[in-house]
C-alpha cells in the first residue's frame, strides 16, 4: 500500500514537472516596475506619449493596431486639437464616392489606426514569411505580457555556438524557441525625445510597453479606482454595522 501511494505521488510529481522541463529552456524576462501595477497603480501619461511616438516611428511600419481608434489618444492627455493633428498626418482610403469610387482622405479622429500592409499576405510578403502580428492586445495574448514585450525588446543576442541562423532569423533570450523573425527594432537614439528621457533601447520599450498597456486596456485606472471606493466602502459598512449590532445587544447580558 505504502509503496502504491509513494509511487502515486512519484508518478503525479513527474507529470507536474513535465511543462517546467518543456519550458525550461526559455528564459522568463525579469520584473520591470511598471506605473500601472498594483492596487492604486496608474499610467504613466508622459511614458504613454512617449511609447506612442516609438509605436508611430519604428513598429507601426510593421505592426498594425486595429482596435484603437485616433480619439482615443485623448486619454494620453492630449488635446482634441492634437488629436486631430495626429490623425490627419495618416491617409485612409474612404468611399466609394458619388460616382462609385473609392478616394483618399487624411484620418479622422474617428477613424482606427491605419495599418502599414493592406492584408496578411502583404505583411508576410515582406517579412520574409512571418506575420507581425496586431499589437492592440499583444500584452494581454501574451504570459506576463508587459514584461514579455519589454524583454523581447531588450533581450536580443548572439546565438550560442553551434546556433546556425538563417538570413531573416535573429536569435532572441525571451522569445519561445529564442529564434524570431523581427530583426531587433531598437538601438539607441532612433526616436527623438524632447523631456530630457534618455534615448535608449530600454526607456523606448518601458515607454512602448506602457502605451500597449492601454492599448489592451484602457479602463485599467478607472476599475483600480472603482476597486478601491469599494474597499472604503465595505470598511464603513462594517463600522455602521458593528455598532448597530452592539447598540442592538446592548440590553442582553
Ligand atoms: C521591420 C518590421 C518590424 C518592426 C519595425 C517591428 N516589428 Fe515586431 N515583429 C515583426 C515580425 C515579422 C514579427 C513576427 C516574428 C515571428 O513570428 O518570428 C514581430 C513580432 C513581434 C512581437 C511578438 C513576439 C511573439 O511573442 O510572437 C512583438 C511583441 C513585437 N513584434 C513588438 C514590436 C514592437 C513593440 C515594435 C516597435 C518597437 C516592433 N515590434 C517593430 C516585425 C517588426
Amino acid at each position: 500500500m505504502k509503496t502504491t501511494i509513494l509511487s502515486l505521488m512519484v508518478l503525479s510529481l513527474m507529470a507536474f514537472s513535465v511543462p517546467v522541463m518543456a519550458s525550461g529552456d526559455v528564459e522568463h524576462p525579469p520584473h520591470q516596475h511598471w506605473h500601472f501595477n498594483g492596487m492604486t497603480g496608474q499610467f504613466d501619461k508622459a511614458a504613454m506619449q512617449r511609447g506612442l511616438k516609438v509605436y508611430r516611428e519604428v513598429c507601426s511600419a510593421c505592426h498594425s493596431m486595429k482596435r484603437v481608434a485616433y480619439r482615443n489618444l485623448v486619454d494620453l492627455g492630449y488635446t482634441e486639437d492634437q488629436v486631430k493633428n495626429i490623425a490627419a498626418e495618416y491617409t485612409v482610403t474612404d468611399g466609394p464616392n458619388d460616382e462609385g469610387e473609392m478616394f483618399d482622405r487624411p484620418a479622422r479622429p474617428s477613424d482606427h489606426f491605419v495599418s502599414p500592409y493592406p492584408n496578411e499576405n502583404a505583411a508576410k510578403a515582406v517579412n520574409n514569411g512571418a506575420l507581425p502580428p496586431d499589437l492592440s492586445l499583444i500584452v494581454k495574448a501574451r504570459h506576463d505580457g508587459p514584461n514579455y514585450v519589454f524583454g523581447i525588446l531588450t533581450g536580443y543576442e548572439e546565438p550560442p555556438h553551434g546556433h546556425e541562423l538563417l538570413p531573416g532569423q535573429n536569435w532572441n533570450k525571451y522569445m519561445p524557441g529564442h529564434v524570431i523573425a523581427m530583426a531587433p527594432p531598437l538601438s539607441d537614439g532612433v526616436v527623438a525625445y524632447d523631456d530630457g528621457s534618455p534615448q535608449t533601447v530600454e526607456q523606448y520599450a518601458h515607454d512602448v510597453v506602457n502605451f500597449l498597456v492601454w492599448a489592451a486596456d484602457p479602463y485599467l485606472e478607472a476599475r483600480k479606482r472603482l476597486g478601491i471606493s469599494v474597499l472604503i466602502f465595505l470598511l464603513v459598512f462594517t463600522g455602521i454595522m458593528y455598532s448597530v449590532k452592539k447598540k442592538i445587544w446592548s440590553d442582553v447580558h
